[in-house]
């Protein structure tokens, strides 16, 4: 593992919740059909701003953070849910348990070595036929230039940047790099665009690929 985890407790210092009411995407909702299973893994589950509305929906959800503050406010908003405190990094994903595991706005925040090693992690242990949704900034993110002159911040190669004061990574995706990774998954969805923030600070626009895949049954 290369540095620590981003420490989210600190953002819940002036307020009760970032995301407000969960809202499932849209996109994932779109393909919910193609699942033939409930079980579902949420690795930075957060808030649960999908998987309660998942939950909701009858699929049985496991949920994995660092954040205890986001873990307190998911289970408040929510029973049904399995919250597992732990490090992304760190967990060790049960083989074949899991029919959709997804990973939203998440993965970002990582260096891109332990991001292949959970990208590997999920693709070895979802069930056949299964489904993986990931959402990433896309190195469009008007972040990524911000980094660039903020002394905090060194950049290493391949649009990753060190936080020399928290000793913490964030890093920027291109289309192709997520499409690489999932070569041997049949593509449901991929998408390359801005979206507004308003969650959190000023309203702010982030530049996210999201992808679905399909492991097929080989
Ligand atoms: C932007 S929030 C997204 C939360 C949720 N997936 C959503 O869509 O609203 C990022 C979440 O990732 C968690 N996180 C970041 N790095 C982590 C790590 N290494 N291990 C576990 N959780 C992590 C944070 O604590 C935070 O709750």
């Amino acid at each position: 593992m290369i540095g620590n985890p981003v420490d989210y407790n600190k953002k819940y210092n002036n307020t009760s919740s970032i995301r407000g009411k969960a809202k499932l995407d849209i996109s994932l909702k779109t393909y919910l059909k193609l699942l033939s299973g409930k079980n579902v893994l949420d690795l930075g589950i957060g808030e649960g701003q999908n998987s309660i509305p998942l939950s909701e929906l009858g699929y049985h959800v496991t949920g994995v953070d660092y954040s205890t503050k986001a873990l307190d406010i998911c289970r408040n908003n929510s029973s049904n849910i399995k919250l597992i405190h732990d490090d992304i990094r760190n967990f060790i994903i049960e083989k074949d348990k899991y029919d959709l595991i997804l990973s939203a706005g998440v993965l970002h925040f990582l260096h891109k070595d332990d991001v292949n090693h959970i990208i590997k992690e999920i693709k070895s242990n979802l069930k056949p036929n299964g489904l993986v949704y990931i959402s990433v900034f896309s190195e469009k993110d008007p972040g990524l230039n911000k980094k660039e002159n903020n002394i905090d911040f060194d950049r290493l190669d391949h649009n990753i940047f060190h936080n020399r004061l928290e000793n913490t990574y964030i890093s920027y995706f291109s289309r192709n790099e997520i499409l690489k990774q999932f070569s041997d998954f049949t593509t449901i969805l991929v998408s390359d665009e801005y979206s507004l923030d308003f969650f959190h600070g000023n309203p702010h626009y982030h530049g996210i690929i999201k992808y679905i895949g399909k492991k097929e049954k080989f």
